[in-house]
């Protein structure tokens, strides 16, 4: 028999107040208030670090929630990802206080160019020494695409088409653009690198035209660690030419849902001529943990009556697309329709197999449903069932930060470790390679084609 694979666990967090739990930012126990400054974010890295977390995986959206209600009030009120900060900026400062802890962070690629992030993704990747992985988004919030100057946000497939571009320009720039040996450093010749090995890109696209060469010279991985989120059909596509670590959110009820989608995008993958295991997955999930059974449940009892229903509402009209408050909370799922969030709408379809549940049922079992409440032990067990299931890794979503972690930490890790399922100390080099093996891309991964031999 093989051992199974060692689980891959990140920090899912934001740049902002209110992030996924809402209501909960008033309790005295969390630093939500206090996210525009530097120390709570160095201490929690050091703290993820400590307890052999991955990465710590910063989400973010490039405008407001505005749908609910027809406007952002209830947004603003409650604190829901908005106010929301860059959280590229927060990396320096939380890489320069840790060794070893890998730092993932969203960018949609409606919000900034190709070249320039390009440019930005691989000075990360020097001052982390290779610990940087980009979420890939493609956005879904109208008000994102109204505040970048596309006339709107563009339609759910050509966002992905322009994705496939943005993609295609960036690993130009991060694997094309300089030959491994072209840079010399040559103190007595003073000759610090050889323009025949650094190159032009002269792309020319549909939306992009970029000329290169790109601006930074190689860093650790070149090409940063790629998530990736969407769960549309074309999501699936997407992720499995390009992802090479996929976060889902799949109902606990069906192991089988997320076994489904695991199977499905590494067959693709396959398809394109990938490996199926070039891939991890990661499943979004909420840990309460107690010295007891009972003190868990009193506490995820406590979150969820602090729990924010109309910051909750606010989050999923974004979401999406529909205004839950123009609908009838008690109508059935299967009745709604969105052009922004296809592969969510139908996730939360199949989250409920009799299809009979309301909205009103949905919002209010959401939360309960992303918490794993239990003895450490407990929650082990739980998380062994995800991995038999197919999932390698887990991003935990905070109820309270860094509370939701420090518990996780003090008590899950331990017994993971001591089940041999949890790192006790990380392998040495650049986030790949301590996730894949290798600081580089493999060859079957599309970008290595733009590699100069
Ligand atoms: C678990 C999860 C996390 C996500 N995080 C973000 C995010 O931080 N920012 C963002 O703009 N979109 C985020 N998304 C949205 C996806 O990137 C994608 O745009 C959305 O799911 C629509 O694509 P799809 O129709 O292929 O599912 C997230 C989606 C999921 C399922």
């Amino acid at each position: 028999m093989t051992m199974p694979r060692r689980m891959l666990i990140n920090a899912f967090t934001m740049n902002c107040v209110s992030h996924i739990q809402q209501g909960l930012w008033v309790r005295d126990d969390t630093r939500q208030l206090d996210y525009t400054q530097l120390d709570p974010w160095v201490e929690l890295a050091q703290i993820l670090e400590k307890g052999c977390f991955d990465a710590l995986f910063l989400a973010d959206v490039v405008g407001v929630y505005d749908t609910y209600r027809g406007g952002p009030e209830t947004s603003i009120i409650e604190g829901m990802q908005i106010p929301v900060n860059d959280p590229a900026l927060l990396i320096p400062a939380m890489a320069h206080a840790t060794e070893n802890l890998g730092f993932a962070f969203t960018s949609s690629v409606l919000q900034t160019h190709p070249f320039t992030f390009a440019r930005q993704v691989s000075t990360l990747d020097h001052l982390t020494r290779g610990r940087v992985a980009w979420n890939i988004v493609t956005s879904y919030l109208p008000n994102a695409g109204a505040n970048l100057g596309l006339g709107g946000l563009p339609s759910h497939d050509e966002r992905y088409d322009r994705a496939d571009e943005y993609l295609d320009v960036t690993y130009k720039l991060w694997e094309g653009s300089w030959e491994d040996d072209a840079v010399l450093r040559d103190t007595q010749r003073g000759i610090y690198a050889d323009p025949t090995k650094i190159h032009p890109i002269n792309h020319i696209g549909k939306h992009y035209e970029v000329a290169g060469p790109h601006l930074s010279e190689p860093s650790p991985q070149r090409t940063p660690l790629l998530f990736q989120a969407g769960s549309s059909t074309r999501g699936r596509s997407f992720a499995a030419k390009h992802a090479e670590c996929v976060f889902i959110v799949a109902p606990r009820q069906s192991l089988g849902a997320a076994a489904n989608v695991i199977n499905d995008i590494r067959t693709q993958a396959t398809n394109e001529g990938r490996h199926p295991d070039d891939i991890r997955f990661f499943q979004g999930l909420t840990t309460v943990v107690g010295g007891t059974e009972e003190e868990a449940k009193a506490k995820a009892a406590e979150y969820l009556e602090q729990f924010s229903t109309e910051g909750a509402l606010a989050h999923m009209s974004g979401s999406i697309g529909v205004d839950l408050a123009a609908i009838d909370l008690d109508r059935p799922l299967n009745t709604i329709d969105s052009e922004a969030m296809r592969g969510s709408i139908k996730g939360l379809i199949e989250s409920a197999p009799d299809r009979t549940q309301t909205f009103r049922d949905l919002v209010r079992n959401r939360l309960a449903r992303q918490f794993l409440t239990g003895t450490p032990e407990q929650i082990a067990d739980a998380l062994e069932d995800w991995q038999a299931a197919g999932v390698d890794g887990f991003n935990l979503i905070y109820s309270v930060t860094p509370g939701t972690f420090v518990d996780f930490i003090d008590g899950v890790v331990p017994v993971l470790q001591a089940r041999g399922l949890m790192q006790r100390e990380y392998t040495p080099g650049p986030l790949r390679q301590k996730i894949f093996g290798d600081p580089r891309l493999p060859d079957s991964h599309p970008a290595a084609a733009y590699r100069r031999h």
